[in-house]
This record gives structure tokens, sequence and C-alpha cells, in this order.
């Protein structure tokens, strides 16, 4: 049967089945998230003891809820352009500048200055930037991101260091910039490297806080230590998790041997993925050849990640939860392309035009990443916001 299926954030939609079928009576496709599920995460989280504080990557799901849930939860947040500063403000009326950091990428010079004057972090990570526009940087006071020289990650397209990555300041850039920042009176208050995505090794973060630790001795000033994101959550049926102790051990020997430093996490993934499922409705089955097909109301419109890095996530039948699995079915989506499908050769029951698919741990870089390809609508996204004792 589909609880065979090796399912790892069943946790809770298991609980709130008859709820979320209801749901997608109402309105399929949805996402739907879970905020205590949240919650959980951030305990998690907070349970790295060596890190100072962490800064909730926004563009992994900038839902207004999920938002404003993780700022209650003490979680700060990190945004990648005006729009996502603008919803952080909005979702957090009294959120204080210093809570939220501004890491663009190839952003219009005015956007710095923007994000200067509101008197947000600003984290730069292209030399050029900052000797282009010394009326812009002079007297101000910044976070460098730094290449680590070695990316990492699920997925090449989420490799974000590394000599062929378009990020960071690359290590022989490192004294002239330094000396640039001391002539025009640049404050560099931290140091920051993001190396990828997905990441399930634990040592990546000490490296990572290594490398920037070396480099403090060209900013002899800097007390921010910013290792980035990337923590990966178990996606696929043979993974082993992220060691979380392994992790706090290796972050706190690197502030014994660094006193003083204060430690930032930047993690979207880790806190949001679990939380959320996507809902859809069956619309059609098909056998073609010797191959099952499974099509749902919406497809890579609502959730790239499949078509995009061949990323895995669990698709259970909801309707069917209890009955045996009989066939082995690619679950597509309606759009006009081969590339449209969620999950290939899965296990499924018996399956009707009309019963509710589930697709989990979609509550990253699902809605946010969604288009209106072929004019069709992505999900509409809903929350439930408490747990459901059943
Ligand atoms: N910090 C920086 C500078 C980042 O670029 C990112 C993600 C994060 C933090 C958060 O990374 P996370 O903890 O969520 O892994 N669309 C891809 C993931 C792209 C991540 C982009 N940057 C996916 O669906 O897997």
């Amino acid at each position: 049967d589909q609880s065979e299926v090796p399912e790892i954030s069943r946790a809770w939609w298991q609980n709130h089945a008859a709820d979320l079928i209801t749901m997608a009576a109402e309105q399929s496709p949805c996402y739907v998230y879970h905020l205590p599920t949240i919650s959980h995460q951030v305990n998690s989280l907070q349970a790295l003891t060596a890190v100072d504080q962490i800064f909730y990557a926004s563009k992994a799901n900038s839902h207004p809820a999920v938002i404003s849930h993780l700022y209650a939860a003490g979680i700060n947040l990190e945004t990648v352009s005006p729009a996502e500063i603008e919803r952080v403000r909005q979702s957090c009326p009294d959120i204080p500048a210093e809570r939220i950091l501004f890491t663009p990428n190839f952003a219009p010079v005015a956007e710095y200055q923007q994000a200067l004057d509101a008197g947000v972090h600003v984290t730069i990570d292209n030399p050029s930037l900052l000797f282009d526009n010394p009326e812009v940087f002079s007297g101000q006071r910044v976070i460098l991101r730094l290449d680590p020289g070695h990316g990492s990650g699920h997925h090449r397209y989420v490799r974000t260091a590394g000599e062929h990555s378009k990020f960071g300041i690359p290590v022989g850039d490192i004294e002239r910039v330094a000396n640039w920042c001391q002539q025009h009176q640049v404050t560099v208050a931290g140091l920051h490297a993001h190396s990828g995505s997905g990441i399930l090794d634990h040592n990546n973060w000490a490296r990572i806080a290594d490398y920037l630790g070396a480099c403090l001795e060209h900013f002899p000033d800097t007390r921010i230590i910013n290792i980035g994101g990337g923590l990966g959550i178990r996606e696929n049926p043979g993974d082993a998790g992220l060691d979380m102790n392994a992790l706090n051990d290796a972050l706190r020997a690197f502030k014994k041997r660094h006193p003083g430093i204060s430690l930032w996490m930047e993690p979207g993934r880790y806190l949001v993925a679990h939380c959320g499922v996507l809902l859809a409705r069956v619309t059609q089955t098909k056998w073609k050849g010797n191959q099952g097909y499974i099509g749902i109301e919406t497809g890579m419109n609502s959730l790239i990640r499949p078509a995009l890095y061949g990323a895995w996530h669990n698709i259970v039948n909801l309707s069917q939860l209890d009955a045996p699995t009989e066939y082995t079915a690619n679950i597509v989506g309606p759009m006009c392309e081969t590339g449209d499908v969620l999950g290939i050769d899965r296990k499924m029951p018996k399956t009707q035009v009309g019963d509710v698919v589930l697709i989990a741990n979609t509550g990253a870089y699902g809605a946010v990443m969604a288009s209106q390809y072929n004019l069709r609508q992505p999900a509409i996204e809903c929350t439930i916001e408490t747990n459901n004792e059943a």
C-alpha cells in the first residue's frame, strides 16, 4: 500500500487527510502550508546552540503567514529583492531594520542605495559594484559575500560557489576590496558565504566557517560570520538527512577558535519544505504502450522542481490512501511539454478521475517559482494553523 512508499513528511498531512480532501474539492489545485510543522523545524534549528542569529531565506516561501509565523518565532528575514523586503515589512509590521538582511546578486545599484537608506543589513558580492559607486558605499556598513571556492548542492543549477559561479568575491580580489573599504571608510561588519542548496553533509558549513575565519586576517574589526543556508532535508527515500548534532559540534569548535564572533545562518528550505503539500485532482488516466499516466490539474506551472532539477517529491493518492498500490505510473500535468512530469514510475493504487493527489515536501521553492505558462493559473496557497490531534 502507499504507506510503504518511503515517506518523509507524512507526519502532519496524514492526520489532516480528510480536511485536505475537502480543501481540494473547493480549490484544486492548491498549496497547503501547515504552520505547526514550521515551528517544529524552527525548534530543530534553534537546537544549533552555536548559531547566534538565523535569517530565514524568504525566497523559499514568501507567503505572508509563513513569514510572520517565522518572525514571531524569533527568526530574522533574508531577502534578495526590494519586493521581498516589502513583503517582509507588510507581513511583520513592527520588524526592526536590523532583523532584515538584503543579499541580492547583480541587482541595480539603486536597490542597494534604497536598502542602505532603510537601515537593513546589505551584502555585497562584487568588487566592481563597490569600485564603480564610491558615492553610494563610502562611509556605509556592509557585509561582504566571499566565494569559498567550491560549490555544493542537489543539482548543478543550485551550486553557488566556485570558479564558474556568478556569486561572491573571489579570493584573489579580497585584499583589494579590503583596502578599498578602508580608504572609503566602509565598515565591513560581516563576512558571508553560501555554497549551494540541498546539502546533507554537515562538514560543508564547518569548511565555510573556517574559510571565512581565515579571511578575517584582512578584516580585523569584523565580528559577524554568516555561513549561509543550503541545509538539505530528507527528500529522497535514500537520504540520510543532515546530522544536526555533528553540525553543532563543528560550529561550536569553530567558535572556540574565534571568540567574540557572532555566527549567522540563512536557511530557507530547512524551515519550510516539510510544511507544504500541493493538492490537485486527477483529470485523466491513460495507458500508452506499457506506460501508465495519471494526469492532474496542475504541473510545472505550479511545481517546476521535478522538471528543472529532476527533484523527487513523494506523491500519493490521498483519496485512496489505504488502498493497495496496483500499478506504476508517471504523474503528469496538463502543460504542453514532455518535461511536464511531477513523478516518474510511481507505485499508485487504482486511481480515478476526481481523486485528490498530494505532492509532499513542497513548502520550499514551490509556489514562489510558479508561472502562468499555457495561461494556466498556478495553485493558490492556503494555510492550516493548528495541529490535528488525530
Ligand atoms: N542564502 C543565499 C545567498 C541563497 O542564495 C539561498 C538560496 C539561501 C540562502 C537559502 O538556501 P536554502 O537553505 O533554501 O537551500 N530553487 C532551488 C533552490 C535555489 C536556492 C537559491 N538560493 C530548489 O528548488 O531546490
